[in-house]
């Protein structure tokens, strides 16, 4: 039986599947067909400092082959979230990252000195790249605010960081070096990519708050750029994400550089699919005769 163990950071998880943010309920109904324990690791819906309603409807506007989506981060607020889901998530796995996005630096950083305080999270996710805020993206496309962000969380608390970051720039391995310089410990790699749509019956856009992010299928071979290129520049470990819908896809993704694999819109197509993946890299290992997942992250590089 192939080891489908993998260390992210410094912590180990049992396998490299996570729902990425966005896609895992923390109220007690959770939408996802399966045993949340056996995931490698469970991820909220980022959280902001204050309670906020998110983007007017319509959120979400499904595309030729894939989703746009602009929710605007509607949160209970990080005291409500502290008190009863985080404690929730925390019963249903013993490995949990917990996604923050603040509206200055000061906020990320009170944010993250809060979670760390409750000592329930094993990693703090830097939301850097959320397109549905005003503010949202700036974080992860100009360096000198991503330094200043990463940094200064990284200052205040000793939770390993993932700066999650925007695909919306020239060159992401160079934001991922930002990242790394200022102490970020893993990159989440990518949030969603900007886009449109526009409703011709009523010849406007569809989404309520115009534009929104684009994910699924459509994106996977940007994003798995993303991460190739990445892997080739930086030291620190990548969670890899766009379009992840097959254990096939999750094997790309590894073989390009990714430690772990997070499964974003497919979890509204298929709710066992982070299961089946998680299966269908057991098997492919054990076809291919590896030892386990660790062996083949970045494999793709060694052979070329
Ligand atoms: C949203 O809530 O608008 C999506 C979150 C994100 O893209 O980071």
């Amino acid at each position: 039986m192939p080891d489908l163990s993998v260390t992210l950071a410094g912590v180990k998880l049992k396998n490299p599947i996570l729902p990425a943010s966005g896609t895992l309920e923390t109220v007690d109904t959770p939408m996802l067909a399966g045993d949340l324990s056996q995931l490698g690791a469970l991820v909220n819906k980022t959280v902001t400092r204050d309670r906020r309603d998110g983007n007017p409807p319509p959120r979400v506007w499904e595309t030729a082959a894939g989703m746009l989506n602009s929710v605007g981060i509607p949160s209970i607020g990080i005291d409500e979230f502290m008190k009863g889901g985080l404690p929730r998530l925390r019963a249903r796995n013993d490995r949990i990252i917990v996604s923050i996005a603040g509206f200055s630096v000061r906020e990320f950083v009170e944010l993250a000195e809060t979670v760390a305080a409750a000592g329930l999270a094993d990693f703090i996710e830097l939301n850097l790249s959320c397109p549905n805020l005003e503010s949202g993206v700036l974080w992860s496309t100009d360096s000198g605010l991503l330094a200043e962000v990463v940094g200064g969380v990284r200052r205040a608390v000793n939770v390993p960081l993932i700066a999650k970051l925007s695909p919306n720039v020239t060159d992401i391995a160079e934001m991922a070096a930002v990242a790394e310089s200022a102490g970020a410990d893993a990159l989440g790699l990518v949030n969603t990519f900007r886009g449109l749509a526009i409703d011709v019956r009523v010849k406007k856009p569809a989404l309520g708050n115009t534009t929104g992010g684009l994910s699924g299928p459509a994106v996977k071979p940007l994003a798995l750029y993303a991460v190739w290129s990445s892997y080739r520049r930086v030291r620190i470990p990548i969670v890899g994400m766009g379009g992840i819908c097959s254990w096939r896809d999750a094997i790309e993704f590894m073989l390009a550089g990714a430690t772990a694999v997070a499964v974003g819109m497919y979890n509204f197509v298929e709710p066992g699919c982070m299961w089946e993946i998680r299966d269908g890299i057991d098997r492919y290992l054990a076809e291919n005769g590896f030892n386990g997942a660790k062996d083949i992250i970045g494999l793709a590089h060694r052979n070329q």
